[in-house]
């Protein structure tokens, strides 16, 4: 399996790939989530293309990018058992040389959610994503339902750019009792880890309550927020019942709506939605 740095590399190592090519981008410290793509990718292309890239202008706090893990040698061991066929792993100077200036500026999709919260954060995975795709060239990529605004974002990029990949969503992975996978994870300690479990539980109650016939988006929030509450580890950033399309905060759901949320446990922020079925 090669392992190119450069972009000259990954492209010579996949000048004569067979396609169709699939692309698995991720930020590294791999976990189920990470696997669930690119088993999928294996299982659906004749060649498979993974990428680890801690993307800096994705985060707007300095701390966030310092503690973001990045256990290399153990995901090199990941790719190539999972039978990955070459791996990018740029450096930064590779992927925002000196005077790097263009950006790619998602639009209103972008603005709510993560996008209020972590101001230009889009922006950034926006524009790494596109340079990826066309430093790759893939036929497919692979992104997971756990980042479903992401999804959003970048399935409306491609559209608008006409780009020649398809966006292929992926279920969300989740620990035994409920917790979304995701590399923060590690970062919780003990109690932490135990009161992480809420994201998913108020997720459920929300869930059940549409499905017993609450359709009421202010009703579900409130529950939301109560379950939300139980636990005093966790610090709440938003609650959103929104259209699964456009990200608008519903008054009735009268389709499929997006319940999602982000909470801070301790120094961990966490994400987590679930698609209600009304
Ligand atoms: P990262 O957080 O490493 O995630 C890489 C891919 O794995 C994303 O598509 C994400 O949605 C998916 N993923 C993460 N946790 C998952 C889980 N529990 N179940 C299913 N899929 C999961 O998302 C990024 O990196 C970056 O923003 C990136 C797209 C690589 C651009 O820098």
């Amino acid at each position: 399996m090669p392992v190119c740095v450069t972009i000259d590399e990954v492209r010579d190592a996949l000048r004569d790939a067979e396609r169709p090519l699939g692309a698995v981008l991720t930020m590294g410290a791999l976990h189920g989530g990470h696997l669930a793509l690119v088993r999928r990718a294996r299982a659906e292309c004749k060649t498979v293309a993974a990428t680890i890239y801690v993307n800096p202008t994705q985060f707007g706090d300095a701390r966030d990018l310092d503690t973001y893990p990045r256990p290399m040698q153990d995901d090199l061991r990941v790719l190539r058992r999972e039978g990955v066929d070459v791996v990018l792993v740029p450096s930064d100077a590779e992927i925002y040389p000196e005077g790097f200036a263009s950006w790619v500026e998602p639009g209103r999709v972008a603005e709510r959610l993560e996008g209020e919260h972590r101001p230009g954060h889009f922006r950034g995975v926006c524009t790494v994503v596109l340079k990826l795709f066309n430093i790759l060239g893939p036929d497919v990529s692979y992104f997971g339902q756990k980042d479903a605004q992401q999804l959003l974002v970048i399935r409306k990029m491609a559209a608008d750019l006409a780009l020649p990949v398809d966006i292929v969503a992926v279920p969300t992975v989740r620990e035994r009792d409920g917790l979304a996978m995701s590399s923060r994870n590690g970062n919780l300690g003990n109690d932490e880890r135990r009161a992480a479990r809420v994201l998913h539980r108020a997720l459920t109650r929300a869930s059940d309550l549409a499905a017993d016939g609450v359709h009421d988006a202010d009703a579900l929030r409130n529950a939301v927020h109560a379950t939300l509450a139980e636990e005093p580890l966790a610090q709440v950033d938003y609650v959103s019942i929104a259209h699964p399309e456009t990200l608008e905060e519903l008054h009735t759901l009268d389709g499929p709506a997006l319940a999602s949320l982000a909470v801070r446990i301790g120094q961990t922020r966490l994400i987590d939605n679930v698609t209600l079925l009304a």
